[in-house]
């Protein structure tokens, strides 16, 4: 029997493709350094088994459609999977897994790396070094706020929220957080549940881990900004549109809150103007799980969960079940 067949729409880890090659499995990779583009990706699905995608790739019905019938797995290697029309792939009997718990300490490490950077304004002391523009040690200069003894609020108190909300013991913090429901590890950190609204008003620092959902679309609004400390600061690692962009861009000019640290955009990887033009805000590229050891950890994951899906297996991260 002719083996099956796995595209990757881009480069993984070697431990992931080994894996794939040892299970026999043919495997095609997108040859650009780029994403695939739709009707690249279009063309492409309809000829593999499986597909190895990643949060850069829309998967949409039509793709899910065109995929059909001999694509039986949309393996994500990333934890948030609102890239994947999951919905759509439940009913085309299409099964989707993505690559939960090895990223989230990295992705923990990141935000704490982007609340530092902004807290003490990094990315501007290191533009101005980088310039040739330091003229010296100033006592006034770059003055940052603390982090150590302040409040720190998790909007989202899942894996990742939870880890890094574990950090912030270290730093004396008091941590406080929101979500549907009580969550175990957080409150035996000595976090405390509260509404969004208490959370943003009493919080110094902010961190976002909600996955985008509809009903976290949006959710840090005109509102929430007008309802924060004019001294915080925003920390998204999670998704671009679960914060109002435009909202954002306006907190910051008008001095509504301090400051805030991206790594993650409404279009990426297009990163408005307004924002590059901010000193306050700390722009990375979407690398909260960007360590070869994690990246490595998803490639494998990916891989797994392809095989176990070609041999008529459960998945190890299935999100999707394939019925019938
Ligand atoms: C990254 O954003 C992921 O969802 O893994």
């Amino acid at each position: 029997m002719k083996p099956a067949s796995v595209l990757l729409t881009r480069l993984i880890p070697d431990a992931g493709i080994a894996l794939l090659k040892q299970a026999g499995l043919n495997i095609t990779l997108n040859p650009h350094a780029r994403p695939l583009l739709p009707e690249e990706l279009l063309r492409e699905v309809p000829r593999h088994e499986a597909v190895i995608c990643h949060l850069t790739d829309r998967i949409t019905e039509t793709v899910l459609q065109a995929a059909r019938p001999r694509c039986r797995v949309f393996a994500t290697c990333a934890v948030g999977y609102d890239h994947i029309d999951v919905e759509a792939a439940s009913r085309l009997g299409i099964a989707v897994t993505n690559t939960p718990d090895v990223l989230t300490e990295a992705t923990a490490d990141l935000a704490w790396a982007a609340l530092l950077a902004a807290a003490r304004r990094l990315g501007e002391a290191e533009r101005t070094v980088r310039a040739g523009a330091w003229r010296g040690w100033g006592m006034m200069d770059f003055l940052g706020v603390d982090v150590f003894g302040q409040t720190l609020g998790i909007v989202g108190a899942g894996r990742i929220g939870a880890a890094t909300a574990r950090r912030a013991t270290g730093f004396n913090m008091r941590i406080l957080y929101h979500d549907t429901t009580a969550r175990q590890e957080i409150e035996s950190l000595g976090g405390r549940r509260v509404s969004l609204d208490e959370l943003l008003s009493s919080s110094d620092f902010i961190s976002l881990h909600t996955p985008l959902l509809p009903e976290t679309r949006g959710l840090l609004d005109a509102r929430a900004f007008r309802r924060m400390k004019r001294t915080a600061v925003l920390v998204n690692t999670a998704r671009g549109p679960v914060v109002d962009q435009a909202a954002l861009i306006q907190a910051l000019r008008r001095g509504q809150i301090a400051g805030a640290a991206l790594d993650v955009y409404h279009d990426e990887p297009r990163v408005p103007r307004e924002l590059m033009e901010l000193e306050n805000v700390v722009l990375l590229p979407h690398i909260g799980s960007a360590t070869l050891t994690t990246r490595t950890r998803m490639a494998e994951i990916a891989a797994r969960n392809v095989i176990a899906v070609l041999r008529n297996e459960r998945p190890p991260c299935l999100v999707a079940p394939r019925p019938q």
